[in-house]
């Protein structure tokens, strides 16, 4: 089977996220109660500075945090905020002279999100609802992007990677933690609900990287790579993983 056009991926993608913003379910298969929840890679001293709406949202498969330091002062962009997660944990990062940006095209999740901020009583941070390949940001105004499981899940991959290198400032830092392939996957597994899981619209890891250079990054690291759903009980998962990229402009 193959997927839907472009626009009906995007109405695809919407009405999954809805539905998780309402109902609190985890996207990728994991623990039913988040992933931040059930992953090493969130300190729980961290976690605990959040609420369980923030956390029990949370959708990523890595931390994009982890990648490299954000500094005081910075202004950071996180690629499909969902509950906010990782827009609340930089924006500790940032104190409170710097500025964390959500965006994300799921105005369930932006209202959730904007809630989650209220709750929490966070100045700095701002969510927007909007495309990851349109972002209205200005250009060359941010010093780091985050996106934490999202960009497999946009249509057109190269140009959410050109929009993040407009929007950077010279030497801005892609912290991705994504979800890319090690071989094709077959017919049966490109379905408009694996696409929505994060599975089907993803890109061989060699076609990811390039997209992200050919839209002008001059370094791009592969910082680390984990295996997904080792036990899932399709023999094609064994070709789908998580990957965390550093990349320069
Ligand atoms: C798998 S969830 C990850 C959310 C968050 N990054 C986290 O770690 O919890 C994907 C999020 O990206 C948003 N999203 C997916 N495709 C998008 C696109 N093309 N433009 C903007 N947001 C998008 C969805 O609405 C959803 O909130």
């Amino acid at each position: 089977m193959q997927t839907s056009d472009n626009n009906q991926i995007i109405i695809n993608v919407t009405n999954r996220y809805t539905d998780l913003a309402v109902s609190s379910n985890d996207c990728c298969g994991e623990e039913s109660n988040g992933y931040a929840n059930n992953s090493p890679e969130y300190p729980k001293e961290e976690l605990v500075t959040l609420i369980p709406t923030v956390t029990e949202v949370s959708a990523g498969c890595g931390n994009p945090l982890t990648i490299s330091t954000i500094r005081p002062n910075e202004t950071v962009v996180d690629f499909g905020s969902g509950g906010g997660i990782d827009c609340f944990l930089a924006s500790k990062q940032t104190g409170p002279n710097g500025k964390v940006y959500g965006v994300d095209m799921t105005p369930a999740m932006i209202n959730l999100a904007n809630k989650n901020k209220e709750k929490l009583g966070i100045q700095n941070v701002e969510f927007i609802e909007n495309q990851i390949d349109q972002t209205g940001i200005a250009s060359e105004s941010v010093d780091v992007i985050l996106s934490n499981c999202v960009i497999n899940l946009a249509p057109d991959k190269s140009n959410v990677f050109k929009e993040a290198f407009r929007i950077l400032k010279n030497q801005g830092r892609l912290q991705i933690c994504d979800i890319v392939l090690s071989g094709n996957l077959p017919d049966e597994a490109i379905t408009d609900d694996n696409w929505c899981h994060c599975l089907s619209g993803a890109l061989l890891k060699a076609d990811y990287l390039e997209s992200i250079s050919d839209a002008g990054f001059t370094s791009v690291e592969t910082i680390s790579e984990r295996v997904y759903q080792p036990d899932s009980e399709h023999e094609w998962m064994k070709s789908v993983y998580s990957i965390s990229i550093l990349a320069t402009k």
